[in-house]
C-alpha cells in the first residue's frame, strides 16, 4: 500500500532530479547520483513497512518534526544515551511517544552495507518523512539535547500564541504553522495528549466547551478522568488513514483533537482564514504542505566539516 500522502511530495525540482538520476551514465560519474543510488533502501524499507503498519508513515513524519525542532535537522534526536549524551527520547514530548526508531535502525543497517558512510542519519529521517530535498546532504549531530526537547517543541495545550512562538523560533511562520499542523491528517494521540481538554480545561474542572459535543462524548469513552493514558484517538477521526485535508474540515465543525489543533481555527484571525482555504482546497494545502515540510528540513542542517555521518543512528561514531 502507498499512502496518498507520499504523492505529496514531488515538488517539481525533485521530478527533475529524479530524471537525472534515471541516467546510468551520469549515475557512474556524478557523485550525486550516486548518493542517489544509494537511496534505494530507504524506499524499500519504507514500502515493507507501511504495508505492515500504516501508521508508521505518521510516526515517520512526526519523528522529522521532533528532530527539527531541536538543534535543527541533525538527527540528534535518534541518540540514546551512551557516554555524555543524554537522549532526547526521554523528554516531555518524546517519552512514551514517538515511535519508529527501529525502521531507521533498519534503513541505516542496509545503508550501511551497501554503501558505508554515505548517507547521514538526519538524511534518513526526512527522507523516512518523504521530503525530497535530498541534496540538504545534512550531517549527524555529535550531541543531543534533552532541554531543547523539553523546551522547544509545543504542547498539545498550549495556546495559539505560545505554539505560534516555537514555530517563529525556527524560522516557520503562521502558513507553515497551518499547513504543517495538517500532517494532523493521519496518526493517532494518546489519551494523556486530550485528557485534560475533556474534563478539566482550565483547572475549574470543566471540560473546554469549544470541541463538539458528540465528539466529545465519544472521547470520553476511550479517555476516562483516570486510567487509561495509553488508549489511542486518530487525529481525524473521519478519515483516520488518509492524507487529506479533512483534518481543517474538522477543525471548521470544532472537531480538532487537540486544543492545539483547535485554536488554529479559533486563536487568530490569519490561521482561521487559511484553515478555511485548506478545507476548500485540497491542492492548496498539500502544494502549501509540501513547502513547508521542506522548509522545516531545512531548520539549522550541519554541513560540511560539521557533524558526522553516523555508523548507528543511536551513538555517535566515538561515543
Ligand atoms: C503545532 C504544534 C503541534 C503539536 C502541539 C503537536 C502535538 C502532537 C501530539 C500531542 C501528538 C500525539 C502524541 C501522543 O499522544 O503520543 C501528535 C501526533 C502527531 N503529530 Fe503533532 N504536533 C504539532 C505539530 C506537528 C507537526 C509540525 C508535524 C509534522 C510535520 C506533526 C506530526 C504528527 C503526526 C504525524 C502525529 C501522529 C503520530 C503517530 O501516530 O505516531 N505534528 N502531535
Amino acid at each position: 500500500m502507498e499512502p496518498s500522502y507520499l504523492l505529496v511530495f514531488t515538488p517539481p525540482h525533485a521530478r527533475k532530479l529524479k530524471r537525472l538520476w534515471a541516467n546510468d551514465k551520469i549515475m557512474a560519474k556524478d557523485r550525486i547520483g550516486m548518493w542517489h543510488s544509494s537511496l534505494r533502501p530507504i524506499s524499500e524499507v519504507l514500502a515493507t513497512t507501511i504495508a505492515t503498519e500504516a501508521r508508521m508513515a505518521a510516526s515517520l513524519m512526526r519523528l522529522h518534526y521532533h528532530d527539527c525542532f531541536v538543534q535543527g535537522c541533525d538527527g540528534s534526536l535518534l541518540l540514546d544515551s551512551i557516554g555524555g549524551i543524554v537522549s532526547e527520547k526521554d523528554s516531555i514530548f518524546n517519552g512514551q511517544s514517538v515511535r519508529g526508531f527501529e525502521v531507521i535502525d533498519q534503513i541505516k543497517a542496509h545503508l550501511e552495507k551497501e554503501c558505508p558512510g554515505t548517507v547521514s542519519c538526519a538524511d534518513i529521517l526526512t527522507l523516512a518523512a518523504r521530503d525530497s530535498s535530498v541534496l540538504v546532504r545534512r550531517k549527524d549531530s555529535l550531541n543531543a539535547s534533552l532541554s531543547g526537547s523539553n523546551s522547544n517543541i509545543p504542547a498539545s495545550n498550549d495556546s495559539f500564541e505560545a505554539v505560534l512562538t516555537k514555530f517563529n523560533r525556527h524560522g516557520l511562520d503562521i502558513t507553515d504553522l497551518v499547513a504543517l499542523s495538517g500532517s494532523h491528517t493521519i496518526g493517532f494521540a494518546r489519551c494523556t495528549s486530550f485528557r485534560q481538554r475533556l474534563y478539566n480545561q482550565s483547572g475549574n474542572g470543566r471540560p473546554d466547551m469549544s470541541l463538539e459535543e458528540s465528539l466529545a462524548a465519544n472521547l470520553r469513552q476511550i479517555c476516562p478522568i483516570a486510567g487509561g493514558d495509553e488508549n489511542l484517538s486518530a487525529l481525524d477521526m473521519i478519515t483516520v488513514a488518509k492524507f487529506d485535508n479533512n483534518y481543517f474540515m474538522n477543525l471548521i465543525k470544532n472537531m480538532g483533537l487537540l486544543y492545539s489543533d483547535q485554536v488554529l481555527f479559533s486563536g487568530n484571525d490569519i490561521s482561521r482564514e487559511l484553515v478555511i482555504t485548506y478545507a476548500e482546497d485540497q491542492e492548496a494545502f498539500f502544494q502549501q504542505f509540501a513547502e513547508s515540510m521542506i522548509k522545516m528540513g531545512k531548520i539549522s542542517p550541519l554541513m560540511g566539516s560539521h557533524g558526522e555521518i553516523r555508523k548507528n543512528c543511536r551513538k555517535t561514531n566515538n561515543p
